[in-house]
């Protein structure tokens, strides 16, 4: 899927993580040139390092999603570096496991800025630089709790996500008419170096069992639908977005054994 990638630049936020290396592994190889963003500055330099080591262009620098001065100045540091600026994944995000009871409000505003503000800051910083190259695409990282609800983080990080897809809807209709499209991507279970650290072996090997596809997403599969959206090949798609989850949200209730089980239970009975 060279078309369209090949030639372009791509700004990628939360790069040093699981979902945004992946993105900006995929967008390098493809011919783009990619500014990596993250707050963990170590991360995303040695992964610009070794993309560059591979003879490809790729840049890494500090910046916090959640100031949109320092997301401005990283739309400006991309443009000087590469030229101008065509493509924005605004993948940074994460949560927190507070509960209605135990969450304060300074746990809801972090929540919030993370993963409603940071996208915000992508559209309101990027959109006139992309406005300058006759138009491009933005495309917002949220999640299957978008449209159900997080079994592994909080409440904030439900109702941020659900945001997340009314700002993409909205900034799609104000982007239009600039030739901007803007979707995003709600990847189900993604096993993450993040995600392995921070769940038990038991719980890692039960996620699977209710999906349909039987096992965990791979970064790398929510990484190709990111470039699809800025691809020609989703050219007239713009203000929506595609579920990456190996069929989590059909919301089965029993694993595939019980599934079975159930059947040949019925089937002797019947
Ligand atoms: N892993 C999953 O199962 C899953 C599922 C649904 C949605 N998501 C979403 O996908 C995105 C990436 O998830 P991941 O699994 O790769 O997580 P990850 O923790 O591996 O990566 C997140 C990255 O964001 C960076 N970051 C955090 N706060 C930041 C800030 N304020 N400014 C700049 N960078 C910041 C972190 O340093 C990290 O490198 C997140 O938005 C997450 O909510 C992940």
């Amino acid at each position: 899927m060279r078309e369209g990638i090949e030639g372009k630049v791509c700004l990628v936020t939360g790069a040093a993580g699981g979902i945004g290396s992946a993105t900006a592994r995929l967008f390098a190889r493809q011919g783009a040139a990619v500014a990596l963003f993250d707050r963990d500055e170590d991360g995303v330099t040695r992964l610009a390092a070794d993309l560059n080591a591979e003879g490809l262009r790729a840049f890494g620098a500090a910046m916090d999603v959640r100031d949109l001065a320092a997301y401005t100045q990283a739309v400006e540091r991309t443009e000087r570096e590469f030229g101008g600026l065509d493509f924005i994944v605004n993948v940074a995000g994460g949560g927190s496991r507070q509960t209605l009871a135990t969450m304060s409000s300074d746990d809801w505003h972090a929540i919030v800025d993370l993963n409603l503000t940071g996208p915000f800051n992508s559209i309101k910083a990027g959109a006139p630089a992309l406005r300058r190259r006759g138009g491009g695409a933005i495309v917002t990282v949220a999640s299957l709790a978008a449209l159900t609800m997080s079994m592994n983080n909080g409440l904030s990080y439900t109702a941020a996500k659900a945001g997340v897809l009314g700002l993409t809807r909205h900034a799609a209709f104000e982007l239009g008419r600039d030739n901007i499209r803007v979707n995003a991507v709600l990847p189900g279970p993604v096993l993450t170096p993040q995600m392995q650290a921070k769940l038990s072996p038991e719980k890692l090997a039960a996620v699977p069992k209710t999906l349909p596809l039987g096992r965990w997403v791979k970064a790398e599969e929510v990484a190709a639908p990111i470039l699809f959206f800025c691809s020609p090949m989703s050219s007239a798609c713009t203000g929506t977005h595609v579920v990456i989850d190996c069929g989590l949200h059909v919301g089965a209730p029993t694993s595939r054994d019980e599934y079975e089980r159930s059947r040949d239970f019925q089937a002797s009975a019947s």
